[in-house]
């Protein structure tokens, strides 16, 4: 099983979606720590109840970006991860860094990509008047929610949406979408090549129902 450690910032709940789809013994992967920038992120206590070795690198406590993240790098050292899922990881990560763990790095972001990459997602979905909204995993690059796209969910726009209730909606289809973007990754049926990702075959549109 692939070893994976999950970069979290917040409540954790893609990366216990993650760790229930570990769970079962025919998956091909294991959560095998929880990193942080935020020593308070509810991730971390729920990953903790699990068993998960988790860890806290609060940025504050480095004088600068590449300190911060030459620590996490170190961690890492250790863990060995194969693969790095970030879950709602709030924090720009270095070309540096990402070349350490190039095309074995996954994010998930909640827009339909390359639509609407950023913050205030859901509102600029609103915004925008598409009847269609959604999330995308892909392979971590350079620019922000600019890499190769593995996967990605579609939930419908509602009459009396806000940006909460839609967040809320899509919310439902990152937790299916993530354990099946790290299933493709895991069993190398998704690869990136020449910065493009390459499907070994065409996974069927997952949506909310
Ligand atoms: C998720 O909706 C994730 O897609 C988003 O933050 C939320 C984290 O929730 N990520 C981003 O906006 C990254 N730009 P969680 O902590 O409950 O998984």
């Amino acid at each position: 099983r692939k070893r994976v450690a999950v970069f979290i910032s917040g409540g954790g709940s893609n990366m216990i979606s993650l760790a229930d789809a570990c769970a079962a013994s025919d998956f091909p992967a294991e959560i095998s720590a929880v990193i942080s920038d935020k020593p308070s992120a509810g991730g971390l206590a729920k990953a903790t109840a699990r068993g998960i070795p988790t860890y806290a690198f609060e940025r504050k406590d480095f004088a600068s970006k590449a300190e911060h993240e030459a620590a996490i790098l170190m961690a890492l050292d250790d863990i060995k991860p194969d693969i790095i899922c970030l879950a709602g990881y709030m924090r720009l990560i270095s070309g540096a860094f990402i070349s350490r763990y190039e095309g074995r790095m996954l994010n998930i972001h909640p827009s339909l990509l390359p639509l609407f990459p950023g913050l205030h997602t859901h509102q600029r979905a609103l915004d925008s008047g598409m009847r269609l909204a959604g999330c995308t995993v892909h392979f971590v690059t350079e620019g922000m929610d600019e890499g190769p796209i593995v996967a990605q969910g579609v939930v419908p726009v509602l009459t009396g949406d806000t940006a909460e209730i839609l967040a809320g909606r899509v919310l439902t289809v990152e937790h299916k979408l993530y354990p099946l973007a790290l299933k493709l990754l895991a069993e190398g049926k998704v690869k990136m090549e020449n910065g493009r990702a390459v499907h070994e075959t065409a996974t069927a549109p997952l949506d909310a129902g």
